[in-house]
């Protein structure tokens, strides 16, 4: 057999096995602890009593076990768990593992997640589609830092369910007084969390006491074990019983006669003949039919993947959410909601991240933070930007309005993921609080004078031309001679200038990563201002990251961004050195300078690439002014043409 026979046949065998266990009742769970709070043991023993444990990895383990093993001549059973081989060398396990198995009565994911330092990210990950959390104690130790911030985690995740796992009660003698001392310190301090279970279970993982079998040295405990307990414990209705919401994944559209809309269900049920309506638009119709997997169907509950088509033609696109029309969501485009930060760059107020709630995608940026948390202390502290790992209460403020639940109310609905534009990857997680109402008072003036209005008045198309290079590059230099020809030449121009707007509207920012994004983001809009007004703009900033220098662009019209990037390297900018800057940086007297501790994204698509170095500012500015001629900025705006 080569490998992808066997990974063919073993893959043959998981799906086989999961069809077999469909129709069973199914538990999402997640472990947490600390790292010596033995939970690898944990579900490597749940792993093993329900026998889900093949015959080659059982000899593996055995192996294993006398390489790496802790446990003397037993199977270490967390060594099942601690899958991958550097993980064992330290100790530690470092992604969330999803793990299956089944018993009679149910079938069980268990999201495993790592108890190290750089636990927020996973556990969240793990967290987010769990219905209980299985918080583990080391019972000689008690509860721990950890233990509260994985409560707290938890519980701001929305678990309701939560399993108390007193382990290592072996270590204690069975002690009954340990446990009762733990579960009450745990039931006080959980209190406010809004668990809707609580179950404390003494065990003892290696041995298996409570685990999955009872154990006849705790004849002082009478609760049920952990399995039992997992087996049996009512959770999940809310998402039935909650509003029908459908996020439309795709357009079905086989042929001219049919038009189905295809998805999940995220909560409640739908059947034929129900009044449905599009969030939003709120365009109304009535369910024709409903197709399943495996046909045509009555009705549909949370969880199943359906087409849905209706009785009216109504347009409707991916990314529209189909609800109860009795139950509506909130449509908004600002709101409050929970962060979990989970990139290594910090989030930044007023830069933009594409934010995707349910299967619609759209610019946001997060417009204030309010505060952010202690997971340890739960205290709020104030704060202007959020690290790895850190949670924050903040507004948003997003490109178009979307629909949505709260959290509280509909997990799915209410959450969302944000995506770094750049780099395309996952950098946080959020949970809707409450729409911000504001937005929508503030209409918008229909004024009779605009833009069209003023550039003809001015006879000319406006533009923002934004300069962009590292300090001493030359870029206002070469404006300021740009801005004197086109004025000679009768038009009409303004220059807005880092250094001088930093004395005035953005005289309260320093150079900080943050303050830098707040810079760029009022310089944006300023300018965005100004073309409206029907001027050619002068943007003379350092503008350090590509973000908000894209930003500014699609604030613009098409074309209307002329970005220009000023390409002196730093030795020359250093050699120059106009204002005596580098010096100071390089005495240490001045902190986050551009090119030595603050970093400098160059343009990648820049519409002019100047190229400084050796040449006269006064023949780059009549390159820039030729450019601007060429593309019909400095024809007249009136109809006998014209210009320079
Ligand atoms: S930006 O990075 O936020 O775009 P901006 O163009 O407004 O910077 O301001 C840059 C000007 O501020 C520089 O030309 C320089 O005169 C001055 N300056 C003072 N401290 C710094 C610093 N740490 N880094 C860069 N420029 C600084």
């Amino acid at each position: 057999m080569t490998i992808e026979n066997i990974q063919e046949a073993a893959e043959t065998a998981v799906t086989e096995y999961i069809l077999a266990q469909e129709s069973k009742d199914q538990l999402r769970f997640l472990t947490c602890g600390s790292v010596d709070d033995g939970k690898s043991t944990l579900i490597g023993r749940l792993l093993y009593d329900t026998k889900l444990i093949f015959e080659d990895q059982l000899a593996a383990l055995e192996r294993d076990s006398r390489k790496h093993g802790t446990v003397g001549e037993d199977i270490d059973l967390a060594l099942l768990v601690d899958g991958l081989e550097a993980e064992r060398e330290q100790g530690i396990t470092i992604d969330v593992a999803y793990r299956f198995f089944a018993t009679e009565k149910r079938k069980f994911i268990v999201a495993d997640t790592p108890g190290h330092e750089q636990y927020t990210r996973n556990m969240a990950t793990g967290a987010s589609t769990a219905d209980l959390a299985v918080l583990l104690v080391d019972a000689r130790n008690g509860l721990m830092v950890q233990t509260r911030r994985h409560a707290f985690i938890a519980s701001l995740l929305g678990i309701r369910h939560v399993v108390l796992a007193i382990n290592k009660i072996d270590l204690v003698g069975y002690s009954q007084e340990r446990f009762e001392e733990i579960r009450k310190e745990f039931e006080v301090f959980a209190n406010g969390f809004d668990f809707e279970t609580l179950q404390a279970i003494p065990m003892s993982a290696r041995y298996g006491d409570n685990v999955t079998g009872r154990s006849d040295k705790m004849d002082w405990y009478s609760g049920p074990t952990l399995l039992e307990h997992l087996e049996t414990v009512q959770v999940g209705e809310h998402v039935l019983e909650a509003p029908f919401r459908f996020p439309v994944q795709w357009v079905n559209r086989p042929n001219l006669d049919f038009r189905g809309y295809s998805g999940t269900v995220a909560s409640g049920q739908v059947s034929v003949g129900d009044e449905l309506v599009v969030a939003g638009p709120a365009k109304q119709s009535r369910v024709k039919s409903i197709i399943g997997a495996s046909g045509e169907v009555s009705s549909a509950r949370a969880g199943e993947a359906v087409t849905i088509s209706l009785e009216d033609e109504i347009d409707i696109s991916r990314g529209d959410l189909l609800t109860s029309t009795a139950h509506r969501p909130d449509v908004a485009d600002q709101f409050a909601a929970h962060v979990i930060w989970m990139s290594d760059e910090p989030l930044l107020p007023g830069r933009p991240y594409l934010l995707k709630i349910g299967t619609r995608t759209v610019t946001a940026t997060v417009s204030e933070i309010k505060h952010k948390i202690n997971v340890n202390t739960f205290e709020h502290v104030a704060g202007k930007t959020l690290a790895l790992n850190e949670i924050a209460f903040c507004n948003f403020s997003l490109s178009s309005a979307v629909p949505f639940d709260p959290y509280e109310a509909n997990h799915t609905t209410g959450s969302f993921i944000l995506i770094d534009r750049m780099s395309n990857s996952t950098v946080g997680a959020g949970m809707v609080w409450f729409a911000l109402r504001r937005a929508s008072n503030i209409h918008w003036q229909a004024l009779d004078v605009d833009k069209n209005a003023r550039s003809e008045k001015l006879g000319q198309k406006p533009a923002v031309l934004w300069f962009t290079g590292l300090s001493g590059s030359g870029k206002s230099t070469i404006a300021s001679i740009v801005e004197k020809k086109l004025h000679v030449d009768g038009r009409h121009t303004y220059t807005l200038d880092g250094d001088n707007v930093r004395h005035g509207l953005n005289k309260d920012l320093g150079f900080t990563d943050a303050d830098r994004v707040e810079n760029i983001r009022r310089v944006g809009e300023v300018a965005k201002l100004f073309a409206d007004a029907g001027m050619i703009t002068l943007v003379s900033f350092i503008s350090p990251f590509r973000s908000e220098r894209q930003m500014a662009r699609d604030l613009l019209e098409d074309g209307e961004f002329i970005e220009v990037f000023v390409d002196t390297p730093i030795e020359e900018c250093r050699k120059r050195d106009p204002k005596g800057l580098y010096a100071k940086a390089d005495r240490g007297e001045i902190k986050n300078f551009t090119g030595i501790d603050s970093p400098y994204e160059a343009p990648e698509n820049p519409e002019l690439h100047i190229r400084n170095v050796g040449r006269e500012p006064e023949e780059v500015a009549e390159e820039i002014v030729e450019y601007l001629r060429k593309r019909g900025f400095l024809n007249s705006f009136s109809a006998d043409g014209g210009g320079i």
